[in-house]
C-alpha cells in the first residue's frame, strides 16, 4: 500500500469517528433529520478535504483534537452542498458515494433540512472552545469556511454552474466557474492548517497556491471522471455533464487536453510546497492522486 493510500484510510477512519460523535441522534422527531445528516455524512467519501486541514495541519504541528474538528467542518459543508448538489432541482441524481442519494433514502423535504442542518454545524464545530484555545483563530476560521461556502464560494459556482447552460462559456469563465464551485472549498481547507498553526503570511500563501491548483485540477478530473469513468468504481451518476449541456473542460479542450492541464496544475500545485520540507511529501502526492484518481 502506498503511503498516501495508508494515510488516508487512517484520516477516513478518524474523521469517521469525529463525525459520529459530533451527529447524535435523538428521540422525538428531529431523530429523522439526525439520521438523513448521519447518511449523507457517516462511511463514505474520499475525505479529501480533511485529509488536506490535517496535512496542512500538521506542518505547523497544531493539535490534533484542533485539526480534526476543523477537517469534520469542512466535511459537513461538502456533504451538505452534495446532498443540495443531488436533488431533483439541480443535478436530479439517484445516487451518491454507491449508495441512493439523501433525497431518495429519505425524502426532498429532509434532504433539503438535512444540508441546511449540516451546514449549522459545521460553524457550530468551528466556534466551539475545543477547536482552538485563541478565539481569534475560530473567528478567522468561521470567516474564512463562510467566504468559501458563500455567495463568493460554492454556492456562487452552483448558481454560476445552473447558468452556465444558458451562458456563453469560455475557458476563463468554466474556470472561474470551477473556482467557486470547488476551488473555495479546497482553498479553506489547504489553508486551515496555516490558521490553525498561525502560520508565517508566506507560507499560507504557498498553501493557497497549491490549493487553487489542486482544486483545478481536481475538478477537470471530475469532469474527465464524468465522461469516461467506471459507474461501478466512481460511486455516483455519471455522463450527465454532456446531458445538461454543462461547458466542462472536456466539453472545451477535449480529454487529451483537459488530462494535459490537470497534469501541468498537478505539477504546478507541487511546485509550490518548495518551502516545505518533507513534511509536506504527502501533499505532494495527493497532487498527483488528484488527477490519477478513479474514483
Ligand atoms: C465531489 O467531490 C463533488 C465535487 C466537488 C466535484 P468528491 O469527489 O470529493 O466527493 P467525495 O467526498 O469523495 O464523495
Ligand atoms: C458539485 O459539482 C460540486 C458541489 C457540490 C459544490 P458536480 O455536480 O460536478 O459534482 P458531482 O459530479 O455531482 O459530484
Ligand atoms: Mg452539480
Ligand atoms: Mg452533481
Ligand atoms: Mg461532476
Amino acid at each position: 500500500m502506498t503511503t498516501l493510500k495508508a494515510a488516508l484510510e487512517v484520516t477516513a477512519r478518524d474523521l469517521n469517528d469525529e463525525l459520529a460523535r459530533l451527529l447524535p441522534v435523538s428521540e422525538g422527531p428531529e431523530g429523522r433529520l439526525q439520521e438523513a445528516m448521519r447518511y449523507a455524512t457517516l462511511d463514505g467519501g474520499k475525505r479529501l478535504r480533511p485529509f488536506f486541514v490535517l496535512q496542512t495541519a500538521r506542518l505547523f504541528n497544531v493539535a490534533e483534537q484542533a485539526a480534526l474538528r476543523t477537517a469534520a467542518a469542512i466535511e459537513l459543508v461538502h456533504c451538505y452542498s452534495l446532498v443540495h448538489d443531488d436533488l431533483p432541482a439541480m443535478d436530479d441524481d439517484d445516487l451518491r458515494r454507491g449508495r441512493p442519494t439523501c433525497h431518495k433514502a429519505f425524502d426532498e423535504a429532509t434532504a433539503i433540512l438535512a444540508g441546511d442542518a449540516l451546514l449549522t454545524k459545521a460553524f457550530e464545530v468551528l466556534a466551539g472552545p475545543a477547536t482552538h484555545s485563541d478565539p481569534q483563530v475560530r473567528s478567522d476560521l468561521v470567516v474564512e469556511l463562510a467566504q468559501a461556502s458563500g455567495d463568493h464560494g460554492m454556492v456562487g459556482g452552483q448558481m454560476f454552474d445552473l447558468m452556465a447552460e444558458s451562458l456563453e462559456m469560455d475557458v476563463a469563465a468554466v474556470t472561474r466557474l470551477q473556482g467557486l464551485k470547488t476551488g473555495q472549498l479546497i482553498r479553506f481547507s489547504c489553508e486551515a492548517g496555516a490558521i490553525l498553526g498561525k502560520a508565517p503570511w508566506q507560507q499560507r500563501q504557498a498553501l493557497r497556491a497549491y490549493a487553487h491548483d489542486v482544486g483545478l485540477a481536481f475538478q477537470i478530473t471530475d469532469d474527465i471522471l464524468d465522461v469516461e469513468g467506471d459507474p461501478g468504481q466512481v460511486g455516483k451518476g455519471l455522463r450527465k455533464d454532456a446531458e445538461a449541456g454543462k461547458a466542462t473542460f472536456v466539453s472545451l479542450l477535449g480529454l487529451d487536453r483537459a488530462r494535459h492541464q490537470a497534469e501541468m496544475l498537478s505539477d504546478q500545485a507541487i511546485n509550490h510546497l518548495a518551502c516545505f520540507d518533507a513534511k509536506a511529501d504527502l501533499l505532494r502526492e495527493a497532487a498527483r492522486f488528484v488527477v490519477e484518481r478513479s474514483l
